[in-house]
């Protein structure tokens, strides 16, 4: 698989060099397991955390342009065989580690599109809490765009259908939520699905309304600290799936 990752990236790079120049000028995909890069107050992540469970497949990504706090970036992805999640490629902000209780809010847009096929995957940001600033991870809270395919929240409860059922469905930022709850084995997960089954391809609100909403009325303990912010698409399967994030802006004001 490294030999033919690095293959890809010798091919895209002659594509750079042959296609008409752009007016951003774009950095160049990015193909590792671990690879990020940091722009502004984001750290983009490929994270392949997953690509043990695939068959055959690749992921990279590339930041595009950061305006102001406004980030565009993309990634392109192939997951084959194998029914686990393979890939999160994520925008992360950067900030410091505090009480749930000392955040004032968390401002953010997000437009996003998916082209190709993917055929089983989310958008989603991915939120982690600790009972310290540097401790391990005890909650993490999930706010789906949209469930392609076969993707489904992590649940305690599962229907006679096979379906996860909802804890409860709640209005946040002017879009109607179904909330699940369950545990991945490490973390207590909360996580939010639109209500509508549509996808949300045009996001604008405040991240904090949800963290107020499951301390106030689900079980996490406010005295969590916050420990990461990421929004990206969580990659189980498809073909030559392109998701291009055209602008996302995550601003926590403490
Ligand atoms: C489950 O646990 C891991 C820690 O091993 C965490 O990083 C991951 O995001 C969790 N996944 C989901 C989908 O809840």
């Amino acid at each position: 698989m490294k030999f033919a990752t690095a293959a890809f990236v010798a091919s895209v790079a002659a594509l750079a060099v042959a296609a008409p120049t752009k007016t951003i000028e774009k950095r160049a995909q990015n193909c590792e397991q671990y690879g990020s890069v940091t722009t502004g107050s984001y750290i983009v992540y490929n994270d392949l955390w997953g690509e043990s469970g695939a068959t055959s497949g690749s992921q990279c990504f590339e930041v595009d342009g950061l305006s102001g706090t406004t980030l565009s970036w993309k990634t392109t992805w192939t997951w084959v065989g194998g029914s686990s999640i393979k890939s999160y490629a994520n925008a992360v902000t950067s900030f410091t580690s505090t009480k749930l209780t000392n955040i004032k809010s968390m401002k953010s847009t997000w437009k996003w599109s998916y082209s190709g096929s993917p055929t089983n995957a989310d958008v989603a940001y991915d939120i982690f809490t600790s009972s310290s600033a540097g401790g391990s991870n005890e909650y993490e809270i999930m706010i789906w765009l949209a469930a392609i395919g076969d993707a489904g929240p992590i649940s305690y409860n599962y229907g006679s259908d096979g379906k996860p059922t909802a804890v409860a469905t709640v209005t946040i930022d002017g879009y109607s939520w179904n909330v699940y709850y369950g545990s991945n084995g490490s973390n207590y997960v909360y996580s939010f699905l639109p209500a509508s089954g549509s996808e949300i391809t045009s996001f604008s609100g405040d991240v904090l309304a949800f963290i107020t909403y499951l301390t106030a009325h689900q079980t996490l303990p406010s005295s969590q600290y916050l420990t990461s912010v990421g929004a990206g698409t969580e990659a189980t399967a498809g073909t030559n799936a392109v998701f291009t994030v055209s602008a996302y802006s995550m601003v926590i004001s403490e």
